[in-house]
Formats: C-alpha cells, sequence, structure tokens
C-alpha cells in the first residue's frame, strides 16, 4: 500500500475497506468486487446469516414508510431489489386514487441489478419500475425526483458518505422522506459477547463455507464496525439538509433505522 504522504501528494487520500486502510480511489471498486462475487448467493444468504431477520427489518422499514398510491420511490444501493419490492407489494391500493407509482432501482454492481430485475419479472412487476446502475455519489436522476428515498444496508459501502447522503437529499422532492436502514455498532452490553462471536467466527465461516467467499464476509463485519454510530450518523445527515431526523433501533441495536426529511 503506498503511504500517506505519497498519496497525499496525488491527491490519492486513504479510506477504510473494513479494518484496512486503501486509497479512496480504489475502494469503489473493491466494493463492487465484494457485491459481484455475491451476488447470485446474496439473497440466501441474506436468510442464512441473519436466520431470516433481515426480513422483520425491511418490514419495519416498509411499516414506517407507509407506501401510499403515487409516491415515487427512489431505492439507493438496491441491490437485489428486497425494498422495492416490497414496497411495490405493500402499496395501499385500497383507496380510490389510481396515480401510478413510480419505483427505481439504483445500485453501481451490473450482478446485483440483474438479479433484480429477473426477481421483478418473477414477480409480474414491469411498469412502473426501472433499473439505474450508478452509485450513490453519483445519481443520474433529476432533482426533487422522488418522495421517498430509501438506502437498505447500503449507506456503509459508499466511498463518499457526504457526496452520498447530498445526493440523496436532492433527488427527494420538498416534503419528501429519506430512510436509512443499516446494522449499527451500537449494539447492547448483554448481547456484545454473543455478537462478536456470531461476527468474528460464524459469519466469515459461512461466507467461506456457503457463499465461497469468505473475504467478502469479513469485510460486512468489518464495515459494520466502522460505521458510524446513530449520533454520528444523524450529525452527517442535518449537515447533508436533512430535517426533523429520527431514528429507531431493533433487535438490540443491531439495526438502526435513520428518517430525516427535505423541507
Ligand atoms: C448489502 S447490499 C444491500 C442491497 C439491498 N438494499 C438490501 O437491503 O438487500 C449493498 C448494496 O450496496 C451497493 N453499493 C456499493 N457501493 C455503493 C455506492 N457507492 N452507492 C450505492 N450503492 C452501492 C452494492 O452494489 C450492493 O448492491
Amino acid at each position: 500500500m503506498a503511504n500517506s504522504s505519497k498519496n497525499d501528494v496525488e491527491g490519492d487520500v486513504e479510506t477504510n475497506f473494513g479494518f484496512r486502510r486503501v486509497p479512496k480511489s480504489e475502494h469503489a471498486g473493491l466494493v463492487s468486487s465484494v457485491f459481484e462475487s455475491v451476488a447470485d448467493r446474496y439473497d440466501v444468504m441474506n436468510d442464512l446469516m441473519s436466520g431470516g431477520l433481515h426480513r422483520l427489518w425491511k418490514q419495519a422499514l416498509i411499516d414506517w414508510i407507509n407506501p401510499q398510491p403515487g409516491m415515487r420511490l427512489i431505492d439507493v444501493a438496491g441491490g437485489t431489489g428486497d425494498v422495492t419490492f416490497r414496497f411495490l407489494e405493500n402499496l395501499d391500493n385500497s383507496s380510490d386514487d389510481n396515480t401510478a407509482h413510480q419505483a427505481t432501482i439504483c445500485d453501481p454492481n451490473n450482478a446485483m441489478l440483474k438479479v433484480a430485475q429477473t426477481r421483478a419479472l418473477d414477480k409480474g412487476f414491469v411498469r412502473g419500475i426501472e433499473f439505474v446502475e450508478a452509485p450513490a455519489e453519483e445519481l443520474p436522476l433529476e432533482n426533487r425526483s422522488a418522495d421517498v428515498c430509501t438506502i437498505s444496508f447500503g449507506l456503509r459501502n459508499v466511498t463518499d458518505r457526504v457526496a452520498g447522503l447530498a445526493e440523496m437529499h436532492r433527488i427527494l422532492d420538498f416534503g419528501g422522506r429519506f430512510f436509512c436502514l443499516e446494522f449499527s455498532p451500537a449494539v447492547a452490553p448483554i448481547l456484545e459477547p454473543l455478537y462478536e462471536t456470531y461476527s468474528n467466527r460464524v459469519l466469515p465461516w459461512l461466507g467461506e463455507h456457503v457463499a465461497g467467499d469468505r473475504e467478502a464476509y469479513e469485510y460486512l463485519v468489518e464495515s459494520i464496525r466502522r460505521f458510524p454510530e446513530p449520533g454520528a450518523l444523524i450529525t452527517e445527515m442535518e449537515a447533508a439538509g436533512f430535517s426533523k431526523i429520527q431514528h429507531r433501533t431493533m433487535s438490540g441495536g443491531i439495526v438502526a433505522i435513520h428518517s430525516g426529511w427535505r423541507l
């Protein structure tokens, strides 16, 4: 690895990739290779690793969003589409308002997006859904084009969080709402020993023997530890322009949902 003074001279500062320090310019490529390698097994691994809990966490996010007819959703780091599909499945179709909804799954990883496209077809979602290949830091989307912007288990992977949060604020309409569902490093002390063992031993083992990629799952564990605690994330959201920020934790602090408005 190049030393930091050399990096400074070249204007290529370092950042964290899990517990490693890497040149910032290499971070997105390294993250991309993680998801490229796990895309096909991503959904199975999610169930296995979380014991199915990720489904409850995502449903809690959707319940908080309370999807309504006509809502425009942009799901950043949308991956294989879980949050978007739940959003569409939970749209309240009971009212007479037939305004068409619009859902956009945005992700920089082509392999993840391809899985999302196949799943969308399998689920019969053809109209009102689109797929955009782009990172959170540079969303090729119009200003104020969403009522709801979600990022689920994605913000941890974003190389430049300041730019990513600013972009997600920009694409929200006035009165629109941002939601971030993410693992949190602030786990309840009583759970810590168990959580540490699970993170350090079980997850990498599952990564190696089930997903065939130990490194990818070590990256997962390490990136969670590096992610800001709820208070720090609130400060970053405020700096990006979000208002009336709230957060809820679940499963003893293992995950948190942060929400903020664009006013
Ligand atoms: C753990 S998956 C989450 C997928 C999905 N949102 C879910 O909850 O199941 C993380 C996703 O973040 C994407 N990602 C990585 N770097 C990103 C970036 N800079 N901007 C947006 N998404 C990114 C990856 O390609 C991957 O699909």
